[in-house]
Parts: C-alpha cells; structure tokens; sequence
C-alpha cells in the first residue's frame, strides 16, 4: 500500500474530489483526517471509510480561520502521532464578471481558497519538518493557467494558488517537505453542478473537451496520491494538469 504508516489531512472531504481523495488514500494504508465545514456529509464519508476498514477523523474546520488551522493540526497529531500529507481541497466557486463582482464576494472566494491554502501549509510546516519531511498537495484549477469570460475571484484565487507552491516548494525542499499543485479540467462534482445548473451550456461544453466528458473526482484522486505518495519523491514545485487535455 502506498500511504502506508503516513498520516493525511485533507479539506473539503465532505464532497466531490477531497471526499474521493479521502477514500482512496484510506485504501492505500493512510490514517485520514477529514477536514470540512459539512459536519453532517463529512461524517458519512468518515462512517464509509472506517466500515471498509479504514482509519478516519472528522474535524470540523473553516480553512479561512488562521487559530482554527493551529487547533485542528494539533488535534492531528494529537490523535494519529505525526502530520505526513496535507491536501488543500478546500474550495469555493463564483461565477462573475470584473463589474458584476463586489468586493465582499471577492474576499470570500480569496479567504477560502487562497489564503485557506497558505494558512494550512504555514500551520502543517512545523509537524512536518519535526517528522523529517512531508507532501503538500494543493488544489489549483485549469483557471489559474488561462482568463475566464465570466469567473474572475475564482480564477485568481487559483493563480495565487499556483503562485503560492512554487514558493512554499522552494522554501521547503531542503526539509524534506515537497508542494505540488493540482490543476483539473471541468470535473462532475457538485461543484460543477453548482456552477451549471442549466444542463444546456454544460452539455454544449463537452464537445470542445479533447475526451469529449468530464472527468471524475476519483480520476483526480488518484493524481492527488500521486503526489502525495513516495511515487512522486523528486516531485515538487510542480503543477499537474488532470483536465483531459482541456489547455492542450
Ligand atoms: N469540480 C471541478 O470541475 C474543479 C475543477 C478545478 C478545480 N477544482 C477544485 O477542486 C477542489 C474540490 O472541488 P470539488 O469539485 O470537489 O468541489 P465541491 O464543492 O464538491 O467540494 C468542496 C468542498 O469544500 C468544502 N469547503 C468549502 N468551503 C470550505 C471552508 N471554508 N472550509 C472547509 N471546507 C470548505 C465544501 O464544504 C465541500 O465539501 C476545489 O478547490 C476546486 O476549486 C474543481
């Protein structure tokens, strides 16, 4: 198995991609935190995964909350002895133009996921490096590496993102701690579904992906434990695209 002995915590693994996330990496050996603001579905991926014989914690966490960040590490180490993988999943969605977004909104979008990222990485790099080394794993987008006609917090919050790795892997290799970013493509997750609740444009959309489909949250799963894996040990400061070929 491929986590083997290693302790995981990843955000937003209520739903969607951090909860496939969640499952796979229990499968692979890891002891799972669960991290999300959905206490209720959060729970139920918990229950899943500690009936399939796995090892799993939910812990209630905002990851725009800087003193929730410290609590819920501690809580980690805490319980599982060590903080090997962290995967910034968290995310949130908004869809407007430059003039149709207001200032709040804006906040909001960059609270949660960009400044959700660098507050989790700062609070994970202590436990991290007394354990000698660890993978960070962040959820970017395909939308940090093109513009959007009708998404714009979101699209900038995954450009921090992207940002944000390069820097963190530079200033932490040397400690053994590797940052990688993720960038999927269009993935049917609620948030997809949220994003188009009007099926038309959604299906129009398919015929301009290469793969002509979305992709799953579990195909992104599986490039998560990639590099949160020894599989990817000279791994970092990169990104990954899973997007079926979408920014070919
Ligand atoms: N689905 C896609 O097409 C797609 C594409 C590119 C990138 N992504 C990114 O992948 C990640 C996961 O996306 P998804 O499609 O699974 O989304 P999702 O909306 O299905 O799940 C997101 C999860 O994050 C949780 N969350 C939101 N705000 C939070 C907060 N403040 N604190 C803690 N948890 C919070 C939600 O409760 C939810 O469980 C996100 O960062 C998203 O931006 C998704």
């Amino acid at each position: 198995m491929r986590l083997d002995g290693k302790t995981a915590m990843v955000t937003g693994a209520a739903r969607g991609i951090g909860a496939a996330a969640a499952r796979l990496f229990a499968s692979e050996g890891a002891r799972v935190a669960l991290a999300d603001v959905l206490s209720g579905p959060c729970r139920q991926v918990e229950a899943g995964i500690v009936d399939a014989g796995g090892t799993a914690a939910f812990i209630e966490l905002d990851v725009s909350d800087g003193s929730a960040w410290k609590l819920a590490v501690d809580e980690v180490v805490r319980r599982f002895g060590a903080l090997d993988i962290l995967v910034n999943n968290a995310g949130v969605y908004e869809r407007n133009t430059v003039e149709g977004l207001d200032l709040d909104t804006w906040k909001r979008v960059m609270a949660v996921n960009a400044e959700g990222v660098f507050l989790g990485t700062k609070a994970c790099i202590p436990a991290m490096r007394e354990s000698g080394g660890g993978s960070i794993v962040n959820l970017a987008s395909v939308a940090s590496m093109r513009g959007s006609m009708w998404s714009t917090a979101y699209h900038a919050s995954k450009g921090a993102v992207e940002a944000f790795t390069r820097s963190a892997a530079l200033q932490y290799g040397r400690y053994g701690i590797r940052v990688n970013s993720i960038h999927p493509g269009a993935i049917a997750t609620d948030m997809l579904d949220e994003v188009f609740p009007d099926d038309g444009p959604r299906s129009g959309r398919m015929d301009d992906l290469p793969m002509l489909r979305e992709g799953t949250a579990e195909e992104v799963a599986k490039a998560i434990l990639f590099m949160a894996s020894d599989d990817a040990s000279y791994v970092t400061g990169a990104q990954l695209r899973v997007d079926g070929g979408m920014l070919a």
